[in-house]
Formats: C-alpha cells, structure tokens, sequence
C-alpha cells in the first residue's frame, strides 16, 4: 500500500472538492464505468493493488465456509449491477455484496434521487432498486472467477405488479432460482425504503411465508437477511425467531434510515425532501445498537455483518467488538475516497494489536465479556 496520507490528501483537496461539485448520481455512474475498465485490465488491477490493499493475517477468517481476507466488504446499492466484481478486490475490500438484484428489470424511481448529505456525513437515497434484472446479471457474474467471497442481494422488483403479496414472494423467489449458479452467498433484502408496498416482509407472519418458499430453492449457499434499522430489539427479536425456523445462516445489520428527524441528520441539508432513506452517520449508532443485541441473544446461531456510518478504522471496529463478524460501507468510501479501505484494514490491525486480540474472530463481540 502506498502512502495512505498522500492519497487521502489528494482524495480530500482536489478530488472530492471536483465530485461533490457534481451530479451525485452522474459522478457514481462514472466512477462504476472507470471501475468496470480498471477491474477488467491486467495491469490495471494490479496498480489498483499496489496503491489501494493492505493485508495482515490477523484480518482473516474462515466463516460459512467462506474465506475472508480482511473484514471489510463493499454494502449492497454501489455494484447494482455486478460490474465491478474485478475491481473491488483490487480497491481492497475483503468482500462485496451485489445488487440488489430484483425478478425484473427495473429502471428505478424517477429522478433526482441521490442526495449528499455533507453536514451529516450521510446520503439521501431514493434509488428504488435499479437495476438490470436477475437474468442479466446472472448472465453477467457466470463463468467468472472472484477474488473475494461474491454476495447476491435479492429484493422484490420495485413495481405495483409485486405489491400482491405471493406475486412479491414469486419475484424473490426467481431472483434467487436465476442467481442460484453465481456467487458465493445471497443476502435477502426485506428492507428497502424506497419500493412500491413499502417493506412487507418486515413483518414476521409475512417473513416467515417469505422464506418458506426461498428454502425450496436449491442451493447450498448461505443465506443472510438485511434488516432495517428503525426497529426495535423486540421487533428484531420476532425477525430472529422467524429465521430460526428457516435456511438463514446470518444477519446484515443494517439498511437506511427513514427516520429523518434522527438528532444526527441536519434538517437544513434535506431541503424539505420528505422521501427517502439516509446513509452514513445517522445510521452508525442504530446499527451499532441491533448488533449488540442480536449478538447477546443469538450470536451463538448466525454470523453478523455490521453496516452503517463507517467513515474509520475506529467505526468498523466499534461494530466488531459490539458483535459483527464482518463490516460493509459505501458512504465512507465516497466522503473519504477508496484508500478508506486499506487504512481501515491497517487501524483494525493495530487496534486489535492495542487490545491484545490476535485475530479479528478474538474481538468479536469483546464489548459484552
Ligand atoms: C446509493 C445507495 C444505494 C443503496 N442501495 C441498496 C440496495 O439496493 N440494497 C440494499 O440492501 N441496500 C442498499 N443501500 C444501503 C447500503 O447497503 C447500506 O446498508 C447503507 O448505506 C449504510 O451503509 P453506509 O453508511 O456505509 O453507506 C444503498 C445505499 C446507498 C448509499
């Protein structure tokens, strides 16, 4: 890796000053297109690697039988379409998550609907799941090699055709059949704030028929689900006692904010824009909280994944110590710049050197020992 602080210097003073003086959605759009021809060039992968990757033994784990390189993975909503699979290892994240995909093409709400949030260090999202499709991206992802363990995020296509209830569970079940060959896990994402019908699998009765019908598909996969962080423990606690019954190996804790009163979001900044889900900063407590919970009560049955509001080595670590196995971001890597990734693997390192872990696996869930 080299010189972190130069590159965060530049990230910080030329770079980012260019981005954020642009179109969110256009910038996100043309850093994928740069990613995609990077990640499918021999030499551009490796001077990727060469600027961008740390690695450090005590990062590694083995979980679901998966291997993971370090513990910080790209979330879901950045890779929508599975484009740049070749790059992120190379940026350095241990993993990633794709998608989510949905049953159909879906073009996505109408636009603006990405917002930065400078102030509150977050990101006002109303994407409503765009994205190519199950078919295509499943074409897309087979035949291809990955570096890093590959998640599939399935969701409902966000249209009034799946609002009926079986015909929302018939959409989730095609994305999952159609991506059953590709990757290495899926996450079923029961959490989006920004689809037609709202969130129905939130509730536990629906959830419950939800993943009665996804334990037919066949596959060997794991399965996580990612939950919304405006819950409750109590709600979470019904989610888990759904997920006992069925083929869940995990949870992603968690998705975007719809409260946009949290004292962490700066009301000036939302311009009076009521739609939406927030990312980043206003997210990192909430989540951190469902973490601690759900490991306390049953961190012995499913791995944990913590995502919300990473912006430093510190961040990523509160989650781990608090209970999470493995951590996800995008909002950091966009505030920050994708060396975020390589420092936070570093501090983790020395962080765990501090508290006197050997491993990653040796710090999960420390905080309530
Ligand atoms: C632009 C954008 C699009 C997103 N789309 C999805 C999505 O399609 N599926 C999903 O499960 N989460 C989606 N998310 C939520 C993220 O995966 C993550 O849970 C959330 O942003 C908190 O992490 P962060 O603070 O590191 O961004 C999206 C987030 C952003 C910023």
């Amino acid at each position: 890796m080299l010189a972190t602080k130069t590159q965060k210097f530049i990230y910080r003073r030329a770079l980012k000053p260019y981005f954020f003086s642009q179109d969110p959605e256009h910038v996100h759009d043309r850093m994928c297109a740069l990613g995609k021809r990077i990640g499918e060039s021999a030499i551009g992968r490796s001077l990727c690697k060469r600027l961008f990757t740390y690695a450090h033994p005590s990062l590694e784990q083995e979980l679901l039988g998966m291997h993971f390189r370090n513990p910080v993975g790209l979330t879901a909503g950045f890779d929508k379409n599975a484009e740049l699979t070749g790059v992120m290892p190379a940026v350095g994240f241990g993993f990633e998550v794709v998608g989510s995909v949905t049953g159909e093409p879906c073009a996505g709400n109408a636009k603006p609907r990405l917002w930065r949030l400078p102030k509150s260090k977050g990101l006002l999202v109303y994407y409503g799941l765009k994205n190519d499709g199950c078919e295509a991206i499943a074409s897309r992802l087979s035949r291809k090699q990955f570096e890093i363990p590959i998640g599939i995020s399935i969701a409902k296509t966000n249209s009034p055709e799946t609002v009926e209830f079986t015909k929302g569970i018939a959409d989730y079940k095609k994305a999952m059949e159609q991506m059953s060959d590709v990757g290495d896990y899926f996450v079923v994402n029961i959490s989006c704030p920004n689809a037609f019908g709202g969130e129905p699998f939130a509730d536990p009765k629906r959830l419950d028929e939800l993943l009665s019908v996804l334990d037919e598909v066949q596959t060997t996969k794991p399965v996580l689900l990612k939950i919304a962080v405006d819950i409750s423990s109590r709600e979470l606690d019904e989610l888990v006692e759904v997920s006992d019954r069925h083929r869940v190996h995990g949870f992603i804790l968690s998705n975007l904010t719809k409260k946009h009163d949290r004292p962490t979001i700066n009301q000036d900044e939302l311009g009076g824009i009521e739609k939406g889900g927030i990312s980043g900063r206003p997210t990192s407590e909430p989540s951190n909280q469902l973490i601690s919970h759900l490991y306390k009560t049953a961190g012995d049955r499913y791995v944990i994944v913590g995502v919300g509001g990473i912006f430093s080595a510190e961040d990523a670590y509160e989650k781990i110590c608090s209970g999470a196995s493995l951590v996800q971001l995008a909002t950091g890597m966009i505030f920050e710049g994708p060396q975020l990734i390589g420092e936070i693997n570093k501090g983790l390192v020395q962080l765990l050197k501090k508290d006197g872990f050997e491993s990653i696996a040796q710090a999960v869930g420390s905080k309530h020992s």
